[in-house]
């Protein structure tokens, strides 16, 4: 089935969200390390971004390293780790050639010292890009995001720069990591798993969710089409009923 042809592009989702999973069942399947699910999740990683920027969606954010995620042996974490370095320095170009704006959310300042430098690098390299927002939520969880918003908030109150009274939504997301960033229409998870896991609580509260049972590793150009086309079916209506959205 040729599902790009399908897809309507006046009803393209601004902000796609996607949590990567299954390199390790990928890697099991391979009888191979579970480092080695990783390393071919990049291709997956290159030809998402590939795909979402062809189709004109202007934001994509890729869930890439959690908080829960240091919870892992030592030695997956320290490869997962390296291979986003490594990733980031082999991509800063593709990323410079198709004008993709790279950008990031999370708890940055505890990551490594190598690991932050080479994310900020390729940042400020693509800053002026305006095709595509690529967003790597890196030792991000959604949970953090809406306690480090609480900590800021109570802060500029206690600073005398904010009234209380004053947070409304509107307010409140202004302090979230994706304060420059819509909330996504749309979220993908691979591998079969049906939860968001920690990922964008906040900013998710309308999103369309879609599962699919690909692994990551498998995911390719197609599966992205396939599953906006799914998204286009749906009928989202923010709490009104069909007849108003008519
Ligand atoms: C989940 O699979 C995947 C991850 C925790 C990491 C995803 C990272 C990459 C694809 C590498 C590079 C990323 C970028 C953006 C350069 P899992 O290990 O939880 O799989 P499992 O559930 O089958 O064990």
């Amino acid at each position: 089935m040729d599902y790009k042809s399908l897809i309507i592009p006046e009803k393209l989702p601004q902000h796609v969200a996607i949590i990567m999973d299954g390199n390790g069942r990928w890697a099991k399947q391979h009888s191979k390390p579970r480092v080695f699910g990783h390393r071919n999740g990049v291709k997956a990683v290159r030809e998402t971004t590939e795909a979402a920027a062809e189709l004109g969606i202007k934001y994509l954010t890729l869930y890439a390293f959690s908080t829960e995620n240091w919870n892992r042996p030592q030695l997956e974490v320290n490869a997962l780790l390296h291979l986003l370095v490594e990733t980031l320095s082999k991509e800063i170009h593709t990323l410079m050639e198709n004008n993709i704006r790279l950008t990031a959310i999370g708890d940055l300042a505890a990551l490594p010292d190598h690991t932050r430098r080479a994310l900020l690098e390729g940042i400020e390299k693509t800053k002026a890009n305006t095709r595509m927002t690529l967003v790597l939520a890196l030792n991000y969880s959604g949970r953090w995001d809406i306690v480090q918003a609480a900590r800021n908030i109570a802060r500029s109150v206690q600073e005398g720069k904010l009234d209380p009274d004053q947070i409304d939504e509107k307010h409140f997301q202004e302090y979230l990591a994706t304060r420059e960033i819509p909330d996504p229409e749309f979220m993908i998870r691979t591998s079969g798993e049906q939860r968001t896991s920690n990922f964008l609580c906040y900013q998710l509260a309308y999103a369309e969710l879609y599962f699919t049972t690909v692994l990551w590793p498998d995911f390719r150009k197609e599966h992205l089409y396939q599953a906006i086309v799914a998204y286009q079916q749906r009928e989202r209506r923010f709490g009104m009923i069909s007849e108003q959205l008519a």
